[in-house]
C-alpha cells in the first residue's frame, strides 16, 4: 500500500498499534537496491508492520546538482518492496513534509562535526531534521538503517538519545556487489568502466587491514594507492574511533576502529563512500 499523507499514515499505524503489532521503520531516499532490500526483509522479519519512507530529502543536500541527478525510480520501487513483503511505502510530497522550512537545528559534535559533516555542511542538520519527523509520524519500535553510511548511524544514535525517543536503532551490514563495490543508489550514475574503478576502493580497504601497519602508515597506503588509478580521487580517509568518530593516532587507542573513506569516481564525478572495520 502506497501512502502519501502523513495523516493517513498515522491513522493506518494508530489502528496496528490498537491491535498490539510493532512496527518497523526503514528510511529511504529510494533508488532502492538489494541493500535497502536487505534492511526491509530484516524488518519484516522482526515487526508485524514494516513501513518504508521514499522521501528524496532536499534539506541533506549541500549540493543543488547532486540532488538534482538523484536517481528517482518510484514504480520499480514499489515493487520491490512488495516483493520484500513491507506492509506501507510512504512516499510524501516536499510541502507534505516541509509546509514550512524547517528552522530546527541539531548539533552533536564531533560525530556529525568531521569527515561527512565536515565535506557536506548542513547535510546531518538536514538528516536529523527528516529523520525525526519520520520517527514521529511512525513511532515505530525498530528503525533500521545501512551501514554503509557508518558516520550517519552514529549521528542518528545521538539524536535518539537526545530527543528521548523510544526505539531499537538497527545498523545492518554493507550489501557488496560480487567486485566488492558497497551497493549505493549513486553506483547507478557510474558507467561500466568507473564501476569497475570504483572496485579498487573495497579491495585496498581490505587489504590494507591484512599489511600489519601502523595507523599513518595505513592511512597512506590506502590513500596512495586509490589516487595513484586515473578516476579515482581520494577525498578523505579517516581512521577514527568507531563510536565516537574522532580521529586516533595508534591502534591502542579505542576498542573500534574504522577507516572511513570518500572517493570521486570518473569525469562527473560521482562521490562515492565506504569503511572497513580494523577492530
Ligand atoms: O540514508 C539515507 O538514504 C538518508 O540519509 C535517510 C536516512 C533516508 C534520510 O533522508
Amino acid at each position: 500500500m502506497i501512502i502519501h499523507k502523513i495523516s493517513e499514515l498515522q491513522s493506518k499505524l494508530q489502528v496496528e498499534r490498537q491491535k498490539g503489532r510493532t512496527i518497523g521503520l526503514v528510511p529511504t531516499m529510494g533508488a532502492l537496491h538489494a541493500g535497502h532490500a536487505s534492511l526491509v526483509k530484516r524488518s519484516v522479519s522482526e515487526n508485524d508492520v514494516t513501513v518504508v519512507s521514499i522521501f528524496l530529502n532536499p534539506t541533506q543536500f549541500n549540493d543543488k546538482k547532486d540532488l538534482e541527478r538523484y536517481p528517482r525510480t518510484l514504480e520499480a520501487d514499489c515493487k520491490l518492496l512488495e516483493q520484500c513483503g513491507a506492509q506501507i511505502a510512504f512516499a510524501p510530497s516536499v510541502e507534505e513534509i516541509y509546509p514550512e522550512p524547517d528552522t530546527r537545528t541539531f548539533s552533536y559534535p564531533p560525530t556529525d562535526s568531521v569527515m561527512e559533516g565536515a565535506m557536506r555542511p548542513g547535510h546531518f542538520n538536514g538528516v536529523c531534521q527528516i529523520v525525526s519527523k519520520l520517527f514521529s509520524y511512525t513511532n515505530p519500535d525498530r528503525a533500521y538503517f545501512g551501514e554503509k553510511d557508518y558516520q550517519q548511524i552514529a549521528v542518528i544514535k545521538r539524536m535518539v538519545e537526545d530527543l528521548g525517543f523510544k526505539l531499537t536503532m538497527v545498523s545492518c551490514p554493507v550489501i557488496r556487489e560480487e567486485s566488492g563495490l558497497a551497493m549505493s543508489s549513486r553506483n547507478t550514475l557510474l558507467s561500466d568502466a568507473e564501476r569497475a574503478l570504483a572496485a579498487n576502493i573495497y579491495a585496498f580497504l581490505k587489504k590494507s587491514t591484512t599489511l600489519g601497519l601502523d595507523v599513518q602508515q595505513t592511512h597512506d597506503y590506502v590513500v596512495e594507492n586509490i589516487d595513484a588509478i586515473e578516476g579515482l580521487k581520494v577525498q578523505y580517509f579517516s581512521i577514527v574511533d568507531g563510536n565516537t568518530l574522532a580521529e586516533i593516532g595508534s591502534w591502542q587507542d579505542a576498542e573500534s576502529i574504522v577507516g572511513c573513506i570518500t572517493v570521486f569516481c570518473g569525469s562527473k564525478p560521482i562521490r562515492l563512500i565506504d569503511h572497513i572495520r580494523y577492530k
